[in-house]
């Protein structure tokens, strides 16, 4: 009869930046980057929606892309870069995105949203969105309860327009 070894949940140490500050934890090898940032380090800004990879309300940056948080292992991760809802703005001073949620009242509810600003945030990183239709399709892994995808389209086209260059 083999000799069965359980999995270890002994804390492993991990060390993130994250929204500029570095953080140095000790956390069980399961822990998923979501619970790391709401239970350890109360960054409650992301939110869990399905827990399962599906909704996209976990969505932060990781190394600069866009990453849902509760299917990615802390430990896996040791010396990255997060960037969380709570790092998008400069201060008081909202994000272009931020302010276009704003400007296009692109949030009803606003428990999507954070997801969505990141995942936006990400989307104009990656550089391969020009039209509405490719906004949406490339937002198409964030959902919305209340529906808000005309008015997110928008604000995140209105920023898009704004960086591209003239024809
Ligand atoms: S909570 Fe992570 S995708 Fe839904
Ligand atoms: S604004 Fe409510 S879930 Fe999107």
């Amino acid at each position: 009869m083999p000799e069965v070894f359980p999995f270890s949940q002994a804390p492993v140490p991990v060390a993130l930046t994250i929204n500029g500050h570095l953080h140095e934890l000790a956390v069980e090898p399961r822990t998923t980057l979501l619970d790391l940032l709401r239970e350890h380090l109360g960054l409650m800004g992301t939110k869990k929606g399905c827990d399962h990879g599906q909704c996209g309300a976990c969505t932060v940056l990781l190394n600069g892309e866009r990453r849902v948080s509760c299917l990615t292992l802390a430990v896996s991760h040791d010396e990255a870069t997060v960037t969380t809802v709570e790092g998008l703005a400069e201060g008081d001073v909202l994000s272009p995105l931020q302010q276009a949620f704003l400007d296009y009242d692109a949030y009803q509810c606003g428990y999507c949203t954070p997801g969505q600003l990141c995942s936006a945030q990400g989307l104009l990183h990656e550089g391969h969105a020009r039209t509405r239709d490719e906004v949406r399709e490339l937002m198409s892994g964030n959902l919305c309860r209340c529906g808000a995808y005309p008015h997110i389209t928008d604000a995140i086209l209105s920023v898009l327009l704004t960086q591209q260059p003239a024809p």
